[in-house]
């Protein structure tokens, strides 16, 4: 059902991943740079596969897991996704996921949607704890975490197999009452 609404950011709108997202989903997840340290699903190879995202996101009984997709306000395109997944709704905590395009980096729009995504979770969504699984050597997505306040909580080694080689995560979290807080200081 993917129903969580749009949310609109200075530059960007986040809007829901849509069923006609297929074309943009394959070319943007089947971009090496964009994949390369995402391993907790198969690589996206082909469009069926790309189809077989939209229609996990697209068709989920409840609103939740969900994708938005990242919109640039100064001319439509899409640059990227994120989302909140893996949830536990009795613990109220989630995972969160995001991706730009490489044309799209080094620019801060990763930075402008997931402060309004964790806003969003935390305020309207009653979460508690957001957590983040990042490949050891991801170092633009550690920055980005540390920058939005996500402690570091560990390493869960040999997390993710790819090609026949296991690789470590680091585990990251925010939650709800150091967000508030972080917010109540104005950053
Ligand atoms: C992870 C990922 C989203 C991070 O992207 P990013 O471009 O570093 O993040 P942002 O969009 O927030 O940009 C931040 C950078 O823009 C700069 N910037 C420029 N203008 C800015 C502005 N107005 N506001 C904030 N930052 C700005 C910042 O200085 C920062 O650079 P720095 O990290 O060198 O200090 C990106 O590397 C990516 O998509 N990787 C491939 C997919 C992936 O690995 N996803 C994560 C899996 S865990």
């Amino acid at each position: 059902m993917n129903a969580f609404p749009s949310l609109t950011t200075p530059r960007l709108r986040l809007r829901p991943l849509a069923a006609d997202d297929a074309d943009f989903v394959f070319a943007h997840f089947s971009d090496p740079e964009v994949d390369r340290f995402l391993l907790d699903d198969d690589p996206v190879r082909t469009r069926e596969a790309a189809q077989a995202i939209v229609d996990f996101y697209v068709g989920a009984p409840g609103p939740t897991p969900n994708r938005w997709v990242l919109e640039r306000l100064s001319d439509g395109l899409a640059i990227g996704t994120c989302g909140l997944h893996n949830w536990v709704e009795r613990d109220r905590r989630c995972e969160v996921g995001y991706d730009l395009v490489p044309g799209a980096q080094g620019q801060g729009y990763m930075t402008e949607a997931l402060s309004a995504v964790l806003a969003f979770g935390f305020t309207r969504l009653g979460l508690n704890r957001i957590e983040a699984i990042v490949h050891v050597d991801n170092a633009a997505s550690l920055r980005l975490l540390s920058r939005l306040r996500f402690q570091r909580e560990g390493v869960l080694r040999d997390l993710h197999l790819r090609d026949g080689v296991f690789h470590d995560h680091v585990v990251l979290s925010l939650l709800a009452r150091d967000w508030t807080v972080a917010e109540n200081q104005g950053r």
